[in-house]
């Protein structure tokens, strides 16, 4: 049968070695291809990011331009991909229309795909990072009922999003620079974060030699769920459930009774046992972006802010040593932006599609790489006597 390490969750399991993303989880440090994440939000823009997780360099001005040229010149998709959604249904969760139409990307550039070939790795990885936010701006447009916004290559990546979003093509939608710093400063805190599930599974799904958008849709089904990036979704939906400062103290007994199986949305994470460098960031975005919009008032961030100084201070989360996460703070500012609370973990994956396709180039040009393929400890029963139907019970 075999003796392998038990390993469940891969708390213990280095599955790889990788130069794009180091994480100190005790001393709450997070940096990109060894520059902190501070100072790449501070003075970084995304496309530039991209560039840095991708070579491993920030680019020169000459390398940056060709960069943002590569990418606008593939924001456009192909005029049949309009036709899958008219498949789903209107009401539709935007992810699952991410899932399905990025996977569907392979069916237009997967024939003559040479994963092996250093270009067309490059190619597919423009294409991925420029068609992922004209595609989720499609999936919301949608499910509006309007008709989709073809991208503007003379805007910065974050603007053009937030116009592919927002526009309506009777007037002119001026995006606002309050709105586009904060959305390119979210672009930026989720777009590599090393092994983390959504990663893994794209990794692990490259390792077969899976062409990059079957591996990328993969990786967008892994961050859907509530305990990777629908985390932020969820973070809303709880906000909204304790409606009331007055009620917490009832929602922090619920959540620390095991029976009920209900968690601190945004809160703990399995490296971070300090706290999450993003969170920090993107707390004070959060009180920066509402100044800016004018919002003076804001009921959900003081009713996250009360939860987070009664949670700090809970003797269960000390000692588990949790603390918010980045998905804490991110609702709220995208929910200030006017971004409907379904979309909100599409962003993330918009933004974290430069990291998967960045570990993805890592993986397949490491001549160490192989098949993933984890073993088990098999606990069921063995050498059985097959038994006739009429024996049975
Ligand atoms: N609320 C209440 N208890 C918690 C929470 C929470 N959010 N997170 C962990 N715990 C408890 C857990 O029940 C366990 O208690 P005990 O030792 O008594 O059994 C202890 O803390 C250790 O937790 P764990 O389950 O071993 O932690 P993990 O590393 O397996 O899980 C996590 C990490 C992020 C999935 C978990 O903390 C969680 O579910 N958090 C809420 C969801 C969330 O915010 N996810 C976003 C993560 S950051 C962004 C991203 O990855 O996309």
């Amino acid at each position: 049968i075999g003796v392998f390490t038990f390993d469940p969750g891969y708390g213990e399991t280095a599955s790889c070695e990788s130069q794009i993303t180091y994480i100190d989880g005790d001393a709450g440090v997070l940096q990109y291809r060894g520059y902190p994440i501070e100072q790449l939000a501070e003075n970084s823009d995304f496309v530039e990011v991209c560039y840095l997780l991708m070579y491993g360099e920030l680019p020169t001005t000459e390398q940056l331009a060709k960069f943002r040229d590569g990418v606008t010149r593939h924001t456009m998709v192909h005029e049949q991909i309009r036709n899958f959604f008219n498949g789903f249904r209107r009401d539709a969760h935007p992810m699952a229309i991410m899932c399905g139409v990025v996977g569907a990307l392979a069916a237009f550039y997967h024939d003559n795909l040479d994963i092996n070939d250093a270009k067309q790795r490059e190619i597919a990885a423009f294409r991925l990072v420029a068609k992922v936010p004209t595609i989720a701006a499609m999936a919301y447009k949608y499910s509006q009922g309007q008709p989709f916004v073809y991208p503007r290559n003379d805007l910065s990546y974050a603007a053009n999003f937030l116009h592919m979003l927002n526009s309506v093509p009777a007037e002119e939608y001026k995006v606002s620079p309050t709105l586009e710093k904060a959305m390119d400063l979210i672009l930026i805190l989720h777009a590599d974060h090393e092994q983390n599930a959504s990663t893994s599974t794209v990794r692990l799904v490259g390792s077969t030699g899976a062409n990059p958008f079957a591996c990328v849709a993969a990786g967008i089904a892994a961050l859907w769920g509530p305990s990777h990036g629908g985390a932020n979704e969820a973070v809303l939906k709880m906000l909204a459930e304790i409606g009331d400062k007055s009620n917490i103290p009832q929602f922090i007994s619920e959540v620390k009774d095991k029976n009920s199986h209900t968690k601190l949305m945004g809160f703990g994470h399995r490296v971070y046992k300090n706290f999450d460098p993003r969170a920090k960031i993107m707390k004070e975005t959060c009180h920066k972006v509402l100044a800016e919009l004018g919002v003076t008032n804001e009921p959900l961030l003081e009713l996250a802010m009360e939860l987070e100084k009664i949670a700090l201070e809970d003797e269960y989360f000390v000692s588990r040593k949790l603390y918010p996460n980045v998905d804490f703070y991110s609702g709220i500012i995208q929910k200030a932006m006017g971004i409907p609370t379904s979309m909100f973990t599409v962003i993330f994956a918009v933004a974290r599609t430069i990291g998967w396709i960045s570990q993805w180039k890592e993986l397949i040009e490491d001549p160490a790489q192989r098949i993933g393929r984890p073993r088990q400890i098999y606990t069921g029963a063995v050498d059985l006597q097959y038994k006739d139907i009429a024996s049975r019970g």
